[in-house]
């Protein structure tokens, strides 16, 4: 699959098969998120790999049950409220497989990097035949010290970018961007004819 096919096909998955993911593409996935340009190639992202649809159930409840905890602080996600209380929604879509991105500490705006491999691994995903999800509800509850010591992520880490990974169940439905707000574009003046 060529790059720009990946990019316009890529949606967010949110309905997976019971498909297994096999390891080795797991590591695939890694291998293409490292590709990503980092400033001064610092490479700052180091990855998580949670597997195993129980366990992943079990993390959904305790990331849902902190994210209603903390809602008073996190006003932007009040109107998801009615959703996150819903025993019926899994934060991780019941995916089987959970991989994230964390930065450890670097100079340079080293979040930045991370975001640049989450794209990497979602395109290569894609390409794969395999379907991917960011899952920001579940970083507030992957950060707190000791969700990182239980799961043996160091402390000085920050979790960047989880992504929900498995074998899509069926077609999801294009989500329509909006045309390019181009707010600059200066350049010299052509001769004339
Ligand atoms: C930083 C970030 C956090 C996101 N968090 C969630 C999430 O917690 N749950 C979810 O279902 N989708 C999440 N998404 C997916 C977006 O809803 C999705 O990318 C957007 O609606 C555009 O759809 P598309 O990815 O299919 O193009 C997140 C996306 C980003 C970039």
């Amino acid at each position: 699959m060529d790059v720009l096919t990946a990019i316009y096909q890529r949606r967010s998955i949110r309905h997976f098969t019971d498909a297994p993911v096999p390891a080795s593409l797991v590591h695939e996935l890694i291998r293409a998120a490292t590709q990503a340009p980092s400033a001064v190639n610092q490479q700052p992202w180091v990855f998580g790999v949670i597997r195993g649809r129980r366990r992943l159930d079990g993390y959904s409840e305790r990331a849902k049950a902190h994210l209603l905890a903390i809602l008073p602080q996190a006003l932007s996600l009040h109107r998801r409220a009615d959703t996150l209380a819903s025993h019926e929604y899994n934060v991780f879509h019941h995916a089987g497989t959970l991989v994230f991105i964390a930065a450890r500490p670097a100079p340079h705006h080293p979040e930045e990097d991370c975001c640049l491999a989450a794209q990497n691994l979602m395109l290569a995903a894609h390409a794969l035949g395999l379907g991917t999800c960011p899952i920001g509800f579940a970083r507030p509850w992957l950060n707190l010290p000791a969700v990182k010591a239980e799961l043996g992520i160091p402390g000085s880490c920050h979790v960047v970018m989880p992504l929900a990974v498995g074998w899509p169940a069926g077609q999801s439905a294009p989500v329509p961007r909006e045309p390019p707000e181009i707010v600059c574009w200066q350049e010299d003046a052509r001769p004339a004819g």
